[in-house]
């Protein structure tokens, strides 16, 4: 009798379970059409809103926070490597980054890597102590800092808000989550 084939079995089974589970991890939630052509989901009180036109992408972010907000786009392992949006309304003026996960636990400006900034700020504004940041970026910047997107693609996404008080982007989050959608 071949006492090896159940015990690679066993493995096998046990490697896809893993995989399974890991791909698994984040929900894709579908997002609902407004009448404006943008597309929007909600997790958790965070808001991320977007709309494709031609080669860009616009994205509007809210969360119930006077301080910090960011969204981070496809990330290898915890925060590295996503392609961050993140900034702050601080007396009606907008703070905007174009970061990139430097590390699993942080965030680093494109222009500080070797890229740059890609950003083009729309609106910002923090009202009934919610933060809204409205952006535009190209779909694909060619920035080797950025992450490529494109209409209909599955992204990851993580998203994040720091306290009350946290007007800069240095503070660590109150509040963080991830989500899967389709663009
Ligand atoms: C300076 C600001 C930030 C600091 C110091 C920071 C620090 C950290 C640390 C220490 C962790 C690991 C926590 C753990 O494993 O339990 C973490 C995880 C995480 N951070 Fe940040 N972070 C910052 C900004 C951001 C931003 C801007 C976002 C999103 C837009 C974000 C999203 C996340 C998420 C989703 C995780 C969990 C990742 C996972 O476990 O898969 N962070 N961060």
């Amino acid at each position: 009798m071949n006492r090896r084939l159940p015990v690679k079995k066993i493995i096998a089974v046990l490697l896809f379970a893993l995989l399974t589970l890991g791909l698994a991890a984040r929900t894709l939630v579908k997002s609902e059409l407004e009448d404006n052509g943008f597309k929007r989901v909600e997790q958790d009180g965070f808001i991320f809103r977007w709309r494709i036109v031609d080669d860009k992408i616009e994205i509007n972010i809210q969360a119930p926070t006077q301080g910090w907000v960011g969204i981070g786009f496809n990330p290898d392992s915890k925060m590295e490597d996503a392609d961050y949006i993140i900034g702050y309304v601080k007396n009606g003026e907008v703070t905007l980054s174009d970061d990139y996960g430097a590390t699993s636990i942080s965030h680093r400006r494109d222009d500080r890597g070797g890229g740059e900034n890609n950003l083009t700020l729309i609106a910002g504004s923090e009202v009934n102590g919610s933060t809204s940041l409205t952006v535009r970026k190209p779909l694909d910047s060619g920035d080797n800092r950025d992450q490529p997107m494109s209409a209909g693609e599955i992204v990851d996404v993580l998203f994040a808000w720091g306290g009350d008080r946290a007007d800069n982007l240095r503070s660590i989050h109150a509040k963080r989550g991830s989500f899967r959608v389709k663009l």
